[in-house]
C-alpha cells in the first residue's frame, strides 16, 4: 500500500467547514462543539489549533489554550468556561491547556492523535512554558462497570483509575502526564459517567 501523506498544520478560518465535519464524526454526539464555540478557540488561541490533513483530507485536530496553572486539578467545564475559551484564555499563563483531541474514527489508531499531542507539546516549549495541562476522559469506564465479564463490579472512578488499565489514560501516560485528580464533571459524557 503507498504511504499516506500525512501534514500536520495550524488551521484557520478558512477551514472551519471541515472542522465542524470532523468535529462531528470524531465526538460523540452529547460532546460535540457547535461551530460558533471552534470559531471562538480558532479566534482565541490560533497557534494552539493544529489539525492533520491525511491525503488532503483533514482527519483530526486539536484546541489549545494558556492558563496560570497552579498545581491543582480543575475540571475541564471550569478551566473552558464550558469550551468558550475567549473567557478563560490567558495570554502569558504559564501552562498549555489542551482543550480538545478528536481524530475520525476511520484514522484511529495509526498516530494522528499522538501527532497531536506532541505537536502541542513541542508548542509549549517553544513558549517556554511550565506546564501542560489537560483533562481525560475515561470512556472506558461504564463499560467496565457495566460487563459482567471477569469479575468487573460496579466500582468508583478513583478505583477505576488506579487500576491502571483505562486505554486513554493509559496511553497520555505513556506520553509522560501524571494524574493530579478526579474531577467530577457537570457533563454530559455517559461513557465516562461524567
Ligand atoms: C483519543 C483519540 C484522539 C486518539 O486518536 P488516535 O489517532 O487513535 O491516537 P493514536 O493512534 O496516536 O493512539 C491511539 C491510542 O488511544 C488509545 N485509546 C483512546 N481511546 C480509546 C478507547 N476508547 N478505547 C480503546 N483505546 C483507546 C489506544 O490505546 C491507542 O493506544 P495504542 O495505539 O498505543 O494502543 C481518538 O480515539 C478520539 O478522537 N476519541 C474520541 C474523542 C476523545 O475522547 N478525545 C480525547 C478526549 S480526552
Amino acid at each position: 500500500m503507498a504511504k499516506a501523506d500525512i501534514i500536520i498544520r495550524n488551521l484557520d478560518l478558512s477551514d472551519l467547514k471541515d472542522i465542524v465535519k470532523v468535529e462531528k464524526l470524531s465526538w460523540p454526539e452529547e460532546l460535540v462543539a457547535s461551530e460558533k464555540k471552534l470559531r471562538d478557540r480558532l479566534e482565541t488561541f490560533q497557534e494552539g489549533f493544529l489539525g492533520v490533513y491525511m491525503n488532503g483530507k483533514l482527519v483530526g485536530f486539536g484546541t489549545s489554550q494558556l492558563i496560570n496553572y497552579d498545581g491543582k486539578a480543575r475540571g475541564w467545564t471550569e478551566l473552558t468556561a464550558d469550551g468558550w475559551i475567549s473567557k478563560t484564555h490567558k495570554s502569558g499563563g504559564n501552562a498549555l491547556h489542551l482543550v480538545s483531541l478528536g481524530v475520525i474514527p476511520e484514522a484511529r489508531r495509526i498516530g494522528i492523535g499522538k501527532k497531536l499531542l506532541t505537536e502541542r507539546m513541542r508548542l509549549a516549549k517553544h513558549f517556554g512554558l511550565k506546564y501542560i495541562v489537560t483533562n481525560v476522559r475515561i470512556p472506558t469506564y461504564h463499560r467496565f462497570c457495566s460487563s459482567k465479564e471477569k469479575g468487573n463490579k460496579e466500582i468508583s472512578p478513583e478505583e477505576y483509575v488506579k487500576k491502571g488499565m483505562d486505554p486513554l489514560v493509559k496511553w497520555y501516560m505513556k506520553q509522560g502526564f501524571k494524574i493530579k485528580g478526579i474531577i467530577r464533571e457537570d457533563a454530559n459524557d455517559p461513557e465516562s459517567r461524567n
